[in-house]
């Protein structure tokens, strides 16, 4: 049976790093078609939602000032989508606790627009299925239905067609994260800019990574990283080469930006690698501040407080 909850609902959905970009052509809809190999990071946000008389967002963190509090606001988006759908008022307040960077390539938004859907599924009481709630993420943003999927996974078309992937172990990462935030859009024009001028390079088919992280092995994983979006980043944000640079002298098997930048991450060989690597990566002062995080871990989740309820 369906019951209404009147508690706050709390969800948490992870960052995402791409290990594999790869971006055809600009299609007429303004959007490319993808090939990527999605990861999801013990990098998260927390999302409660509680009912209340109007609609409002919150957002606590470091991070908190650089995110919209409107209808912009992806988590808005989702809860608006939904309530109008269910033939509800979208009556309820959101907080987002942020532990993934803004505007940082990694998915932040769509994790929020992700747990929203699965908490407001409770806390109203709808009873999705899993078909409905990848349909709403799916209008939401190319990155929400892996924000709901978690774990790894192949995307195509625009992202949001998904496929998960065998992955064998945890693989250990830092992230270094920028001052500055990079527009997703901006990072796409400018890689149709480089490509009408030249022929930068294009990353072919994932096969090799997929036995590469089936065999769980981050030497083998490491030298496939890929992402046609990196040398746009770094088109748009010069200072990211060193920054790749100085994760590489710290001793990472690998770096890569992520998705459409800025953040930086570097696939290390064990945990306490990933600490030292973070370590001597926040002493080189090539970025604002640097986490370590590990992958894969499962999509959007309803979490309970330490008391269970
Ligand atoms: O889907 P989403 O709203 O997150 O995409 C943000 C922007 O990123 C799009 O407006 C588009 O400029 C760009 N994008 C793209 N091709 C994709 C995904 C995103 O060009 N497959």
């Amino acid at each position: 049976m369906l019951t209404v909850v009147t508690r706050p609902v709390r969800v948490r959905a992870p960052a995402k790093v791409n290990l594999h970009l790869a971006v055809g052509d600009l299609r007429p809809d303004g959007y490319h078609d993808l090939t990527t190999v999605f990861h999801a990071l013990s990098l998260v946000d927390d999302v409660s939602v509680v009912s209340a008389p109007t609609i409002s967002v919150t957002v606590r963190g470091e991070d908190a000032a650089a995110v919209p509090l409107d209808g912009s606001n992806l988590a808005w988006r989702a809860a608006v989508m939904v309530a109008e759908a269910s033939g509800r008022a979208p009556g309820v307040a959101i907080t987002i606790d942020k532990g993934i960077p803004v505007a940082g390539g990694m998915a932040g938004g769509s994790a929020d627009a992700a747990a929203t859907l699965i908490a407001l599924d409770e806390l109203w009481g709808l009873g999705l299925s899993r078909a409905e709630i990848m349909k709403y993420a799916a209008r939401l943003g190319s990155d929400v239905p892996f924000s709901v999927a978690g774990g790894t996974a192949v995307g195509t078309g625009r992202g949001e067609k998904l496929l998960p992937v065998l992955s064998r172990n945890t693989f250990h990462w830092v992230l270094a994260l920028s001052k500055e935030g990079l527009s997703t859009p901006a990072v796409y024009r400018e890689l149709d800019r480089l490509r009408e001028r030249g022929t930068p390079p294009r990353a072919g088919d994932p096969d090799e990574l997929m036995q590469a992280l089936a065999s769980g092995d981050p030497t083998r994983v490491g030298p496939l990283l890929t992402n046609d979006l990196q040398a746009a980043a770094l088109s748009l944000r010069p200072d990211l080469r060193r920054t790749l640079r100085a994760g590489l002298d710290a001793g990472a098997i690998a770096g890569i930006v992520s998705g459409s930048g800025p953040t930086c991450a570097f696939l290390c060989a064990s945990a306490d690698d990933a600490v030292e690597v973070g370590a001597e990566l926040s002493g080189a002062g090539v970025c604002r501040t640097v986490r370590v995080a590990s992958g894969p871990v499962p999509g959007a989740r309803v979490t309970r407080d330490e008391r269970g309820r």
